[in-house]
Parts: C-alpha cells; sequence; structure tokens
C-alpha cells in the first residue's frame, strides 16, 4: 500500500467508532489502527440491547448498526489525536440513505476523511445495514469502486494518494469473490481486508444468544474467514495488500492468517476475551516467519 508499518498488528474497525481513543489504543502496541464505521451524519444505531457475548465460543454478536457521531464531530477527534502512526479510516452509509443514493454516502465519506486517513476503508460487508452488503454485488461493486477510484483521482491530484481498501464478509460464494477480486485490480485498489463479521450461526448453534440477528464475530469465524482470505490470495497474490481479520485470539490464528497470504492482521474480538497481551503475541507470529 505504499505504507510503513511499526508492526503488522493492527485494531479492527468499530472498536473506535467515533475516534476517540486513537492515543490510548496506540499505546497497546498495535502497528495500525483503524477507526469508524463512520457515516456523513451522526445516527444512534439500533436499539438496546445490540452487542451479546458467547463466552463458551468466544463469539460475539452484535448489531449496533454504525451508531456514530457523523463525519464532522468525527474528524474533529481525529485532529486532537497525537499518535503519527497508520491510521485507517473505514467508512459506510447512513441507515437512512436510500440504497439507490449509497455511493453518495461513500464519496462525501472518502472526501471527507481523505486529509486525515493513512488509507481509507470502503465498508461493504456490515451485516447491520439493510441493504448495505449487496454493494459488494457484480454490478454494484464495479459502480461503487469505479466512482471512488475517480474521486480518489482528483483528491490526489494535488497532494498525497491514499491507499484504497475494501472489506468484504466472510459469507461470499466463489462467483462473488472472482468478481469482487477481477474489480478491485481494474480499479487500482491497494488493499482488502477479509473479513467483517458473519450472518452464519454455524459452530454456535444452541447457544445462549446464538439466536440474536447481527453479526457473528470471534473463533467461529475463523476457519470461514481464512478460507475467504486464502480465495483472495489466490486470484490478487502479491498485486492487493491483504489483511487477514476474523477469529484471531491466538499466536497460531495469526499464523493462519499469514500462511493464507496475510500481509497485516486485525484484532478485535480476541482483544476482548484473551486482552491487550494478544497484540505482541501476533507481532510475534510474524517475526518467525
Ligand atoms: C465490528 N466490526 C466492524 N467492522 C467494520 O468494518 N465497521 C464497524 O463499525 C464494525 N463494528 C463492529 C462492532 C463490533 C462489536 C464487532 C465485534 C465487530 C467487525 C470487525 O472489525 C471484524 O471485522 C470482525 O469482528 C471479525 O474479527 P474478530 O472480531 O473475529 O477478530
Amino acid at each position: 500500500m505504499g505504507l510503513r508499518f511499526a508492526n503488522p498488528v493492527g485494531l479492527a474497525a468499530g472498536l473506535d467508532k467515533n475516534a476517540e481513543y486513537i492515543d490510548a489504543l496506540a499505546a497497546l502496541g498495535f502497528g495500525f489502527l483503524e477507526v469508524g464505521t463512520v457515516t456523513p451524519r451522526a445516527q444512534p444505531g439500533n436499539p438496546r440491547p445490540r452487542l451479546f457475548r458467547l463466552p463458551e465460543r468466544e463469539a460475539l454478536i452484535n448489531r449496533l448498526g454504525f451508531n456514530n457521531v457523523g463525519l464532522d464531530a468525527f474528524l474533529a477527534n481525529v485532529r486532537r489525536a497525537r499518535w503519527k502512526g497508520v491510521l485507517g479510516i473505514n467508512i459506510g452509509r447512513n441507515a437512512d440513505t436510500p440504497p439507490e443514493r449509497a455511493i453518495d454516502d461513500y464519496e462525501a465519506g472518502l472526501r471527507a476523511v481523505y486529509p486525515y486517513a493513512s488509507y481509507v476503508t470502503l465498508n461493504v460487508s456490515s451485516p447491520n445495514t439493510k441493504g448495505l452488503r449487496t454493494l459488494q454485488q457484480g454490478d454494484q461493486i464495479e459502480l461503487l469502486l469505479r466512482r471512488l477510484s475517480g474521486v480518489r483521482e482528483e483528491l490526489s491530484s494535488n497532494g498525497r494518494r491514499k491507499p484504497l481498501v475494501l472489506k468484504v464478509a466472510p459469507d461470499l460464494a466463489d462467483a462473488e469473490i472472482e468478481a469482487i477480486a477481477d474489480a478491485v485490480l481494474r480499479h487500482g485498489i491497494e488493499g482488502l481486508i477479509a473479513t467483517n463479521t458473519s450472518t452464519s450461526r454455524e459452530g454456535v448453534e444452541g447457544l445462549r444468544h446464538a439466536g440474536e440477528a447481527g453479526g457473528l464475530s470471534g473463533a467461529p469465524i475463523r476457519a470461514r474467514a481464512t478460507r475467504v482470505l486464502a480465495q483472495f490470495a489466490r486470484l490478487l497474490g502479491g498485486r492487493v495488500a491483504l489483511i487477514g481479520c476474523g477469529g484471531i485470539l491466538s499466536r497460531e490464528d495469526a499464523r493462519e492468517k499469514i500462511a493464507a497470504g496475510a500481509a497485516l492482521v486485525q484484532l478485535y474480538t480476541g482483544l476482548i476475551y484473551r486482552g491487550p497481551g494478544l497484540v505482541s503475541e501476533c507481532v510475534s507470529a510474524f517475526r518467525a516467519r
């Protein structure tokens, strides 16, 4: 992506949705932080309860629904941070934006965050905003990436060119993966995060809270997320930076992502169950290569 990372272990999006804790999170030893998802306008997200622990499987189900303060307040927080490391900003659309105007929200997000981000992630894979994931489908991903890569050209004409990163779901079919990989290459997208949370409940059936709506994260999605990562590695190998995410709870899990083609990894649920020691543990997985 043309960036220098202090180490290859990052914080995944959605833990610091409003960019309020950049300096504190950086102090945990992450090599990069991804903040957001931020939407153009502030919105409350879904009613509570909306976040559930499934401790028996070291998993979470969340349906937060992009609760966030909106671009203006978000960027005021980013400006206050002192940290100088790699900062990814993850953008999405408002829940009440009609799906046919979705791309306008991403364009507004890209324009606003561009000066502040080391890279910008296009989140087209959250299960908690109705219709959002349809942006992963062939014609839609093509339209999204065409528009945003064009806007990026415009924005980089009088300054630094910032990498674009696409974040995908673990629930994609083979044909969808091929269409996405094709569009990513054609539009010069520099990075891909595999993956977001899953709508599947495989591995948690019968557990308390397993029937809650939302995205499943943590140990039960690890293998599926790695499979999707490996498929993208085969299609994009070497040409796009791959970021492995989903179910990393140990050094061994990080090694699995590296073996599947990840240049970087991101943590969320593992941090909840294992604590900040997981960061340096995962950094050591890269050293042993
Ligand atoms: C998330 N995730 C997420 N992803 C994203 O792109 N934007 C977001 O706002 C959020 N919000 C969010 C909230 C909560 C409570 C969780 C648990 C997750 C997804 C997250 O970044 C990551 O892709 C998945 O959770 C898979 O990784 P883990 O958690 O299994 O390590």
